[in-house]
């Protein structure tokens, strides 16, 4: 009986090693001697080791507040989230009090740290793209209360201010809204889509617009395109982005042409401009939520650098991606791959 126990021990000590040695956290166990009785070799990976088993925590870590933690949590306190920056990284310690001495466990946090730093940026441009027009509405409904409603010419010049602002308003959380729900991964339903009509339709409606900017829009859809599952609506908004794009950034007298076309059993879309183009630097971050190459220009033109991140989560969800190619002072041509829809796939 007594070796039974034994060998039940023994086999529940070679379980416990196995996954101390398969964990991603790194673990340092000390014990009731406030000693290291062992690591696993995550942590050696987190925290290069400057001595093994038999140091204190401080000597084997090389780091004091690891030293610390042990005797806190040996003194039987829990420490939790203790932040450790080490080689770049940044670790969060845990420290809970075992069998008189104490376990210790190491998280990377880094990506985590990394997604909270882009979320935090991306409140606070947020909000200060929400300030703007606020604050243009705000004063001019305050000087047409003071008294600029008398002047007719006046009042009528801020009510169009107002209108200005409001509609970019409107946008801007249109487009918010839209973003957070791509991100909350809502993938649009998957439907018959008559893909160059909606094509032809968008061309349509910007018609007008293009002909303002003294731009000539050309729009064309490829012969035998094959059926498309897939969402209206997104198909829209990525055309309609690259188009407004195209019209923002290119001189007056240039071109702007669309093509639809099939391609590997789905769709090809493709919009090229003649415009100011895009400098390499700058291309791998346009898709970037509030990236503009030009603020200032982007900000005269009505943007706010939220339609091409738009487009590129909307590609995405729809099993696609989107791509730019361009040369400054030459124009950019965006590509959006759209796979045919679950039927399609092979
Ligand atoms: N066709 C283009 N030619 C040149 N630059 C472009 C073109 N399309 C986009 N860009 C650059 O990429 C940036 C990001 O584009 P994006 O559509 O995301 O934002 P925006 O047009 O500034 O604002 P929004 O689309 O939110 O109104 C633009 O500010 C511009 O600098
Ligand atoms: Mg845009």
């Amino acid at each position: 009986a007594h070796r039974e126990r034994e060998a039940a021990l023994a086999a529940e000590r070679d379980r416990l090693a196995r996954v101390l040695d398969r964990m991603v956290e790194g673990v340092l166990v000390v014990g009731a001697d406030g000693r290291v009785a062992r690591t696993n070799p995550a942590l050696e990976r987190l925290l290069p080791l400057a001595a093994g088993p038999g140091a204190t925590p401080g000597e084997a870590t090389g780091r004091h507040e690891v030293q610390l933690a042990a005797a806190r949590a040996a003194a039987g306190e829990t420490v939790e989230g203790e932040r450790l920056a080490a080689g770049g990284r940044t670790l969060l310690l845990t420290a809970a009090p075992a069998a008189g001495g104490a376990v210790l466990v190491f998280h990377d946090v880094t990506e985590l740290q990394h997604a909270l730093e882009v979320r935090r940026d991306f409140v606070a441009n947020a909000s200060h793209e929400l300030k703007t027009p606020v604050a243009a509405i705000l004063a001019a409904a305050e000087t047409l209360a003071g008294g600029a409603l008398e002047d007719r010419a006046a009042a009528a010049r801020f009510t169009a201010t107002i209108e200005r602002h409001a509609r970019r308003l409107a946008r801007l959380v249109e487009e918010l809204l839209a973003l957070s729900r791509l991100e909350a991964g809502a993938a649009p339903e998957r439907r018959p889509v008559a893909a160059a009509a909606v094509v032809a339709e968008v061309c349509a409606l910007m018609e007008a617009p293009f002909r303002e900017a003294g731009l000539t829009l050309r729009c064309e859809v490829a012969e035998g395109l094959p059926p498309w599952r897939g969402d209206r609506r997104s198909l829209e908004t990525i055309l309609t982005n690259l188009l407004d794009n195209a019209r923002a950034y290119t001189p007056e007298g240039g071109e702007v042409a669309v093509r639809l076309e099939a391609a590997d059993g789905g769709l090809r879309l493709r919009v090229r401009d003649t415009g100011i183009g895009i400098a390499p630097e700058h291309q791998g971050r346009i898709f970037e939520r509030f990236y503009r190459v030009d603020p200032a220009r982007s900000r005269a033109a009505g943007g706010t650098g939220l339609g091409l991140a738009l487009v590129k989560h909307l590609a995405e969800s729809l099993g696609g991606r989107v791509a730019v190619e361009s040369a400054v002072g030459a124009g950019s041509t965006f590509t959006v791959e759209l796979p045919g829809g679950p039927e399609a796939a092979p």
